[in-house]
């Protein structure tokens, strides 16, 4: 079964980078010279998403208008001629995909926005991609990836990489059932447990929920019934910890380079990374680097 729907939740804060983010959505925030959103719509319509189906909050308009079309800028920059400006702006929105917008007018949770999006989404398999996180591939990206894996069985999957132990408790750690395949050549293996945030002394292992899932719609029924869970919100984690018990849910590691843009070390080097592959900047942001590296 194809996957052509994915939520990508967009109502939060953004506290972390405050006070840029104060007025701008933390997912307005350009890597180089495209806002972090962008990446992962593109990551998506990469993957075979058709529609996209953004959880935002009314105080984030400006990621609505970012995929609405501006006919004064169009208009202005066709005048000028300029046409490479014209196509950037024209390739916002990938050709095939659309954009719906669904709102979460509370702060409850990744699983509770998630569940905004039921109706939306229906009673299909679906994907989920949280736009904190940037995955650099150069030959397929990472929700395609999963993509592939799913078509095979049709079952949940979701994408996991190691993290250093003294990190577990930012991410969703899974467990793995069998525990002895963590770092296996088998990059897809079926998952015995998840949990949200666990401290170091008690996390499952290191494998975390990097932000990129496939899962069947049965966790839109179990959402319905998730209690609040770690910090306070309705916790997806909690109810793909549900659906573990209830049919075989995969965790993959993913082929690439993942860059946490929610904490301020990973937004920057991001930033550098994805500056070192931009051919208008790369020369010039090598040199800078050098000149520091004496
Ligand atoms: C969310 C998820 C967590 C996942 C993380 C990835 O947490 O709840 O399981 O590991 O995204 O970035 P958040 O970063 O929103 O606190």
């Amino acid at each position: 079964m194809k996957i052509t729907k994915y939520i990508i939740p967009v109502a939060g804060m953004g506290t972390r980078f405050l006070p840029a983010t104060k007025a701008i959505p933390k997912e307005m925030l350009p890597v180089v010279d495209k806002p972090l959103i962008q990446y992962v719509v593109d990551e998506a319509a990469a993957a075979g998403a058709e529609e996209i189906i953004l959880v935002t909050h009314p105080d984030k308009h400006p990621l609505k208008a970012h995929f609405s079309k501006n006919e004064k800028l169009e208009e202005a920059l066709e005048k000028s001629g300029k046409d490479a400006l014209l196509q950037k702006v024209y390739s916002i929105l990938p050709a095939g995909v659309t954009v719906t917008t669904v709102e979460q007018m509370e702060p409850l949770g990744l699983g509770h926005a998630v569940l905004c999006a039921r109706e939306i989404v229906g009673d299909e398999p679906f994907g989920v991609i949280l736009p904190d996180v940037l995955i650099y591939d150069d030959k397929q990206g990472c929700m395609e990836q999963m993509v592939q894996e799913f078509e095979q069985q049709g079952e949940s999957i979701i994408g996991v990489e190691e993290v250093p132990l003294e990190d577990v408790d930012k991410y969703g750690i899974v467990s793995l059932a069998n525990s002895e395949n963590v770092g296996s050549k088998n990059r897809k293996q079926r998952m015995s447990g998840v949990v949200e945030k666990p401290a170091p002394e008690s996390a499952p292992s290191r494998l975390s929920v990097v932000g990129r899932y496939i899962l069947t719609p049965r966790v839109m029924e179990i959402l319905e019934n998730t209690k609040i869970g770690a910090g306070g919100e309705i916790q997806l984690t909690d109810a793909i910890a549900t659906l573990i018990g209830e049919e075989p849910v995969f965790a993959y590691t993913f082929k690439g380079e993942s860059y946490d843009c929610g904490c301020k070390y990973g937004y920057l080097r991001a930033n550098i990374e994805y500056g070192l592959r931009d051919l208008e900047v790369s020369e010039q942001l090598q040199r800078l680097i050098n000149l520091h590296a004496n």
